[in-house]
């Protein structure tokens, strides 16, 4: 009784008992939405790390043992830094590209300096989606062997999608698996590329060919970043933000109507707010549905003549935004044709898009052309396709279809019978 620890007093063995209590509760533990570490940290320290968590206010993705919290961050430096700091890491490797080690490393840098540990090494990467190679994970890979990584390491991918790919594939493949963190920085990358556990690289013609599932420790967002991103890379992220409203928000739907002109002003409040809902809405389709199995085809709303297009303009003509939202606009016609989709929602959705300078005009678009892309893509598969239909904002279903079905119907909804 003298120690004032009535869990340890008495009990013969007490590191055998202290390891004993913390098995017991790992599970509750795994769910805190944010773990703030103490040892060898100042008072203060402490102080400012839960006084972020707090003001982040963390979401958290439930996955068992695999789930994590993920960070809406008004200082995004810190808190990406307190996320791996949090990890007890051996040592720190920055995987980032040319871009954002620009235009944002500096800081982050300092921050993994000041509250975790100084980076033991940051690859940084040629940007683009032409460099999302094996070549860049033996890059990074590389370089985090030659600096000693052990499995106790941790990787800070800190980018857009292609970063967050190959970072979160480095860091799955590195010592068969360590554990990594998303600092996403590209309002895609916040929504969708840095939740949900998929990573991986581009083969020859074949996008995405080669990955894993290996689910980030944490993911930390700063709106701030969305600054310097240009124009038509922050609308086609808006595309993923209207995508995640018509599944399963029509509240965020609602907001982005209302709001539209302070969205495209980029007010990080308002744009913490979507961020925070269309993660929301991802993070709930994943924690059903890890593998792809069922429900997380609901992600792929307008993804389907989304990719066609994207491949028949190589990847160059329509930015994947742009062309999400043109296969979107296609399966709420085709919704309507079927007499599914409500027509005034659909009508709600064509003019947000508009109005959010995304393109909505799929009868000026080469469909016929594209859908020979889909049906080489899918005869790998089996000729069924998992359709995602509207019926009302927020409100979708998965509906297996034949693929020249889905075919006939996409011209027809593409030519304006709907
Ligand atoms: N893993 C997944 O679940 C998933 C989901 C969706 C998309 N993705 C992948 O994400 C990739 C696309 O992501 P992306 O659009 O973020 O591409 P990206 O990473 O290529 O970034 C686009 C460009 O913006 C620059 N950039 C990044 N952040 C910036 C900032 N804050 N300010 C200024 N410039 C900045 C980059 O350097 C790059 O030139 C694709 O490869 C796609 O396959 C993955
Ligand atoms: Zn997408």
């Amino acid at each position: 009784p003298s120690g004032g620890r009535p869990l340890l007093d008495g009990a013969p063995d007490r590191e055998a008992r202290i390891r004993e209590l913390l098995a017991a509760r790992a599970s509750v533990y795994a769910e805190a939405h944010a773990r703030v570490v103490t040892d060898g940290v100042s008072p203060a320290d402490v102080a400012g790390r839960v006084l972020r968590a707090y003001a982040d206010r963390p979401l958290f993705v439930p996955l068992g043992d695999k789930s994590y919290a993920v960070r809406i961050a008004a200082d995004g430096a810190a808190s990406a830094a307190d996320a791996v700091a949090a990890l007890s890491p051996s040592s720190v490797f920055v995987v980032t590209d040319e871009n954002v080690s620009r235009l944002w490393g500096a800081p982050l840098l300092d921050a993994l300096a000041a509250h975790a540990k100084p980076a033991a090494a940051v690859t940084v990467l040629t940007p683009g989606e032409e460099h999302k190679r094996l070549a860049a994970v033996e890059a990074a890979l590389t370089a985090m062997l030659d600096a000693g990584a052990d499995r106790d390491a941790v990787v800070l991918a800190h980018g857009g999608g292609v970063v967050t790919d190959i970072g979160g594939f480095a860091a799955s493949t590195l010592l068969r698996g360590v554990r990594w963190v998303a600092a996403p920085t590209t309002l895609l990358s916040m929504v969708d590329a840095s939740v949900g556990g998929k990573t991986g690289v581009d083969l020859g013609p074949a996008k995405n060919a080669v990955g894993t599932f290996h689910q980030p420790s944490a993911v930390v967002a700063s709106p701030a970043a969305l600054a310097t991103e240009t124009d038509r890379a922050f609308r086609s992220g808006l595309a993923e933000v209207v995508k995640s409203a018509c599944i399963a928000d029509p509240e965020l739907h609602a907001l982005l109507e209302r709001e539209a002109d302070r969205v495209l002003a980029r007010d990080p409040g308002l744009l913490a707010e979507l961020i925070r809902r269309s993660i929301a809405v991802k993070a709930a389709i994943v924690a059903r549905d890890e593998r792809e199995s069922g429900d997380r085809a609901l992600l792929n709303f307008g993804h389907t003549l989304g990719h066609a297009l994207e491949a028949e303009g190589g990847f160059v003509r329509l930015a994947h935004g742009e062309a999400v939202s043109l296969g979107m606009v296609a399966m709420l016609r085709v919704g309507c044709s079927l007499g599914v989709t409500d027509r005034a929602a659909a009508d709600r959705v064509v003019r947000l898009l508009a109005r959010l300078g995304l393109p909505t005009r799929i009868e000026d678009e080469p469909v016929s052309a594209a859908l020979r892309f889909l049906s080489l893509d899918k005869k790998r598969r089996g000729s069924s396709v998992r359709t995602v239909l509207m019926r009302d904002i927020g409100s979708t279903f998965v509906e297996p279809m034949p693929l020249d079905r889905l075919s006939s119907l996409l011209e027809r909804a593409a030519a304006g019978a709907a």
